[in-house]
């Protein structure tokens, strides 16, 4: 039962990391009448916060839906929440077919959610708000760590990449004033943060509209410059606007962590128009070569896409020469989704069929494979720093930590570290993690 007065809210969160941060912005404005659980079974109130970027995330809200019915029918007083993506693209479809939502809201509605649990305790009818309620400054946040901080710096996009259904569901771009940046970064390195993330669907071109106008680079070097802050990153960054500035400030910077996630989506001058990405194979390595030439030790990831309509195998090839020469860390890789109301939705589906599009998937993903095995064994005989996040998922006698590389490493130690920076040498790499010795115990141990 109740311990403290307060009801009970669960998440469960499908999408990105702006789509989780969300999570921690909804448990942010009910503060004062809920405390978050981990259980969804025992949640008064269960928020499930969608992602429609691809069929597959889309199918996963449905299917859970489906899933979560008997929970819902023996636990009658539970409320049902949609939030997110697929809640602000279809939010009148997802009331009308599913009675066992209650509320749904759209991505700028997070505020607007107190007020429409009240009106369905009122009168019991569904609620649905998908409207821009919210005026972008600072918020109230439970977050789900207490080293590391997202931190929001600027909302939607505007650059309507012809696949993407992202500038639909998250709205016009929009940057956060710089002082409310940076009176939230200053708030948070006082609570004990010593990571920011920082949050945008295109950070570098963070500060467009704004009145003074200001730059990427500049909001980056004063998070950075934080008394308190030790460890600053960044997601995601558009190849066509990261300026030398940018590149200069991850090089110089102490504090910016040697990591960048770079999508380069198509390797092939062909597609990339078709894509709408705004920048050449040319231009994108143009950048990867200025920034490992200055960023010491970068450790460089990417989105990429295969089975965009009309990839040839010479796109094909394209991308996958391209996967090579960039040597990432790691990639993410995904098959091209159609999703209504996009541009690429439109284009000619047949080819290439889905089975050649597997095909492809496959061979970038063994590649990247290899790839990132290689990279990951730089690491071993080095002394590292690890942020530790906690014990580890697979072996709870095991911390889990991560690197400025933002590269995952496990070690063995007692009880405390969580949230320490700690010092490990790198022993082992693996395929999606390193092993290390905590350096105080290197003699001990052996
Ligand atoms: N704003 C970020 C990416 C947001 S979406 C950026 O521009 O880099 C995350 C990734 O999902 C994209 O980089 C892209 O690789 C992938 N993606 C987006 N729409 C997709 C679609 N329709 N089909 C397959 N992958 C898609
Ligand atoms: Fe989507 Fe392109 Fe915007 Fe990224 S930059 S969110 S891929 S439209
Ligand atoms: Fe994120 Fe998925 Fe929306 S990737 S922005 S939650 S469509």
């Amino acid at each position: 039962m109740r311990t403290n007065g307060k009801k009970k809210l669960a998440f469960l969160t499908l999408g990105c990391q702006m789509n989780q941060h969300d999570s921690e912005w909804i448990a942010g404005v009910l503060a004062d009448g809920y405390e978050v659980i981990e259980q969804p079974d025992d949640a008064d109130f269960l928020v499930i916060n969608t992602c429609s970027v691809r069929d597959k995330a889309e199918h996963k809200f449905f299917s859970l839906l489906g899933r979560l019915r008997p929970l819902k029918a023996r636990r009658g007083g539970m409320i049902i929440g949609v939030a997110g993506c697929v809640a602000q693209d279809r939010a009148e479809e997802i009331i009308a077919r599913e009675p066992m939502v209650d509320l749904v809201f759209g991505t700028r509605a997070i505020a607007s959610v107190p007020e429409m649990l009240a009106r369905f305790a009122e009168t019991g009818q569904p609620q649905v708000n998908t409207a821009d309620t919210s005026a972008f400054d600072e918020y109230p946040m439970t977050r789900q760590s207490a080293a590391s901080a997202w931190v929001s710096i600027m909302q939607g996009c505007d650059n309507h990449c012809s696949y993407c259904i992202v500038p639909h569901t998250r709205g016009p771009e929009r940057s956060r004033p710089i002082e409310s940046v940076l009176r939230e970064v200053s708030a948070l390195a006082e609570q004990g943060y010593r990571e920011i993330i920082l949050l945008g669907q295109n950070v570098n071109s963070y500060g467009r509209g704004l009145d003074p106008e200001t730059d990427f680079p500049a909001l980056l070097e004063r998070v950075a410059s934080t008394p308190g802050i030790r460890r600053v990153r960044f997601v995601t960054s558009h190849p066509k606007d990261l300026s030398d500035r940018l590149i200069e400030v991850m090089g110089a910077h102490p504090h910016v962590c040697p990591a960048l996630h770079l999508p380069i989506q198509s390797g092939s001058d062909r597609i990339l128009p078709l894509m709408k990405r705004g920048y050449t194979v040319a231009h994108y390595f143009d950048r990867v070569e200025r920034l490992k030439e200055r960023v010491p030790d970068l450790s460089l990831t990417a989105d990429v896409m295969v089975g965009f309509p009309g990839e040839t195998d010479a796109d094909f090839l394209d991308t996958l020469r391209a996967v090579e020469r960039a040597e990432y860390d790691n990639i993410f890789l995904f098959k091209f989704s159609p999703r209504q109301g996009t541009p690429a939705a439109a284009m000619d589906q047949r080819y290439p069929n889905p089975s050649v599009a597997q095909e492809r998937f496959e061979r970038i993903s063994q590649a990247q494979k290899a790839i990132t095995r290689r990279r990951y064994a730089r690491f071993i005989g080095r002394e590292v720093e690890l942020l530790v996040e906690g014990t580890s998922k697979r072996d709870p006698a095991k911390y889990t930590g991560r690197l400025p590389q933002n590269i995952l490493a496990h070690f063995s130690a007692g009880t405390g570290y969580t949230g320490q920076f700690i010092r490990v040498k790198i022993m082992t790499a693996g395929q999606y993690s390193l092993s290390g010795t905590l350096l105080d115990n290197v003699g001990k141990a052996q």
